[in-house]
């Protein structure tokens, strides 16, 4: 692993060892979805939850730590997309460092003497992060940023993804500890007080279920009005509905889900990803100010995915809504073209939009979608030459619904690996 090795010069002339790594992190997206806590200081659900963890080419955050005894007069501070952060006044950051500093502290001396950094106590983290997508766009920005934060210090203090640190990025935002691991990730609820066994574990790997793609459907960059904390707790305090789901329905849900992954049954994973979308958004409504996170563009794409699957006669696409309008649809590769072109068939580009389908930072080719694939699907748009499973009625059907300029952006992407140290920027940040 490529590390940061330099050393930096404080006011007073003296020089001071600077070292540090650079991480990246996957987002991931329930398809039994966490909604309400039972602590809200230690973000402790009141049901369990599962994942999958979608490919880093297309969406991650990016983040490096650095770790001095030259910082230490300014103490720990964090770079989100260019701005500083308020470290102090941020308690889920204070509560990230503070635990992640009490876990090197508690490690056995084996693992003290290997780490990069032998005494977290005696310096102070300067971090930079940024996410290759929208901020707080229902697109799980904070999973992939408190998952990279912990993962990056982790390494940089020596320490294996345990459920231990599980647990301090699940202080960060709950589902961050489901974007520890790559693949199918489960976050058991537990039952402690302290939430030592509110923990993520991986069910399967990302090679488990490679055909397993996402379409993602972006209706809306804004950041969210309802934040899902204020959310969750106005939803516990007066949805009877979730009380319902969390004691009733999930518990068989996860089994059922589970299976469905293990067993790669895409009827019963699809039917549960939806029913489990549609419930959690249905506990929205019943929370009373009802929140609204679909809006009419996320009803419509529901539509049309309900209108593939009747053409097909079987499951072949299924949406999911985290705290946002925007859709991820999972899909099996054999299908995943033709899904595509009848969704750009109903949601077509908008004069102007420049966007388009892309596969990864900056369009295409950086990510899984190539441009040929990408002109194949237009093509196959244009000419009507889909796979024999697509009928005309199908195409007609998509063509009424037609809801041009509607979404702002489609990224195909994939199931893939957990976080991952990469390269060191060459950037030297900490010279502020
Ligand atoms: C709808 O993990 O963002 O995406 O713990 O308050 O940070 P906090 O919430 P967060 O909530 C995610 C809610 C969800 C469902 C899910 O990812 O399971």
């Amino acid at each position: 692993m490529s590390t940061i090795n330099t050393t930096t010069t404080d006011a007073s002339g003296n020089q001071h060892d600077v070292c540090g790594l650079t991480a990246t992190s996957p987002t991931n997206i329930a398809v039994v979805k966490y909604w309400g806590k039972r602590d809200v200081q230690l973000n402790l659900p009141i049901n369990s939850s599962v994942s999958v963890t979608l490919d880093q080419s297309d969406l991650k955050t990016i983040t490096t730590v650095t770790a001095s005894t030259a910082f230490t007069t300014q103490g720990d501070r964090l770079w989100l997309n260019g701005t500083e952060e308020d470290v102090a006044s941020n308690r889920r950051l204070v509560v990230v460092f503070r635990e992640m500093r009490r876990l090197a502290r508690e490690a056995p001396q084996s693992v003290r003497d290997t780490a990069l950094i032998k005494n977290a106590d005696e310096v102070s983290f300067w971090v930079k992060s940024r996410n290759t997508f929208p901020t707080a766009a229902g697109l799980a920005s904070s999973a992939s940023g408190y998952a990279c934060l912990t993962f990056a210090l982790s390494r940089l203090l020596g320490l294996a993804t345990t459920p231990e640190v599980t647990a301090v990025a699940r202080q960060g935002s709950g589902s961050a500890c489901r974007s520890l691991f790559g693949g199918f990730v489960r976050w058991t609820m537990g039952e402690k007080e302290d939430g030592s066994d509110s923990v993520a574990s991986q069910v399967a790997p990302a090679e488990h279920w490679p055909e397993m793609e996402a379409l993602i459907m972006v209706a809306s960059k804004a950041k969210k009005h309802t934040s899902s904390t204020s959310g969750m707790m106005t939803s516990v305090a007066t949805s009877s509905l979730l009380a319902h789901r969390a004691a009733t329905v999930v518990p068989e849900r996860m089994v059922q889900m589970e299976a469905a992954y293990m067993s790669k049954d895409f009827q019963a994973f699809g039917e549960l990803t939806m029913r489990d979308s549609n419930q959690f958004h249905a506990t929205c409504l019943d929370t009373f100010p009802p929140i609204f996170y679909m809006n009419d563009v996320s009803r419509q794409v529901a539509n049309a995915v309900h209108t593939i699957n009747a053409s097909y006669g079987k499951i072949v696409a299924a949406y999911t809504y985290d705290a946002g309008p925007n859709a991820v649809i999972y899909v099996l590769k054999e299908d995943a073209l033709d899904v595509l072109a009848l969704l750009l068939i109903a949601f077509p580009a908008g004069e102007g939009q420049g966007e388009g389908v892309v596969g990864g930072e900056g369009g295409v080719g950086g990510g899984y979608v190539l441009s040929n694939q990408v002109e194949e699907t237009m093509k196959m748009v244009n000419d009507g030459g889909f796979s024999s499973q697509v009928n005309n009625e199908l195409v007609e059907q998509m063509k009424k619904i037609s809801e041009k300029g509607r979404l702002i952006q489609i990224i195909h992407t994939r199931v893939g690996p957990g976080p991952q140290v990469i390269d060191a920027e060459p950037e030297s940040f900490w010279e502020v």
